[in-house]
């Protein structure tokens, strides 16, 4: 975090290469002023006021920090909620230079995404996180068909189809605190206006775009104000504790199951089945060749042809 918070602040000029060699103990929560200021910018792409303007939500975006440039928001997110900012803050930046994704990969973010993180401080215990993650992609498959996509799908656990290519990636990240969850980050990352052919030959294939899809430039604030409000809509949902509704609703838009797949486990072990569902928590429940039912937390999972 701390690296992150230094580029942040010497790309911004606030921080020099002398000021960092003389600092020899940095306390970086002591910049929280200085980079919480250096959200308050506008950038050519996004802006607040667009964002904001008859922003239909109770607490989702009520303060919005947007920035040019960040190595990845969900970081900058961590900082922020780890100096009090509060339930809803969104985080948004216009271009991300080490954006994370799932399983220790990276995450393509030139200018032209919606590149996002919410915090959320839910108090809930670890097992519920799946569910966040069926409320994020949720929101997502809500905020497109509002703009007229209607037909992505979600392939569990969280990454948003059009056409078998990948428009979206969600990565949900906790911090906890003596064994419970004190800040949920919600990091939304959505190809909107982007040509991909910029983008590494392997990811090219199975990656799409909403201008690719649709053939029609869509102004990201607009996804972001639909997105944030889609998001609180779902998310009430979720803390009445009605994850019937939000598993319901979710099966309505699964890619995934009635597929033979592949999962990887992270450090662990892969194998193969058949998706049967989702459970009750949001996990993936296969039936391997074998008969054998199996619960699926975490991984990876590959379509089989
Ligand atoms: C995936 O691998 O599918 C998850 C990708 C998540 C990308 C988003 S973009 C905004 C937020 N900041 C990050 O560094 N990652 C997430």
């Amino acid at each position: 975090m701390e690296t992150e918070i230094i580029n942040l602040l010497r790309n911004e000029g606030k921080l020099s290469k002398e000021t960092i060699k003389e600092l020899s103990d940095i306390q970086i929560d002591d910049f929280f002023d200085s980079v919480k200021e250096l959200g308050n910018n506008e950038t050519d792409y996004i802006k607040k006021e667009k964002i904001q303007n008859k922003l239909n939500t109770e607490f989702i975006g009520k303060e919005i920090f947007i920035f040019k440039e960040v190595m990845s928001t969900n970081t900058v997110a961590k900082f922020f909620a780890e100096n009090n900012v509060g339930d809803g803050a969104v985080i948004i930046s216009e271009k991300q230079t080490n954006a994370k994704g799932r399983s220790g990969k990276s995450w393509e973010s030139p200018i032209g995404g919606v590149w996002l993180s919410i915090i959320i401080n839910p108090h809930i215990d670890q097992s519920k996180l799946p569910i966040i993650t069926l409320t994020t992609g949720l929101a997502v498959e809500k905020t497109l068909e509002k703009i007229g996509v209607n037909n992505a799908e979600i392939k569990w656990p969280n990454d948003i189809l059009i056409n078998d290519k990948k428009v979206c990636g969600i990565l949900i990240e906790s911090i906890a605190k003596f064994n419970s969850i004190e800040h949920v980050i919600v990091g939304v990352g959505i190809d909107v206006n982007l040509d991909i052919d910029s983008f590494p030959q392997e990811l090219k294939e199975g990656t799409t775009s909403l201008k690719i899809e649709t053939g029609e430039n869509i102004d990201e604030n607009l996804i972001i104000k639909i997105f944030l409000e889609e998001f609180e809509k779902i998310f009430k949902i979720f803390l009445k504790e009605d994850y019937e509704y939000i598993l319901k609703e979710w099966r309505k838009y699964a890619y995934t199951i009635g597929k033979n797949v592949e999962i990887r486990e992270l450090f662990g072990k892969t194998y193969e089945g058949y998706v049967v569902g989702i459970d009750k928590q949001g996990v993936l429940v296969i039936e391997k060749p074998n008969g054998e039912f199996k619960k699926v937390i975490s991984g990876q999972c590959i379509i089989k042809k």
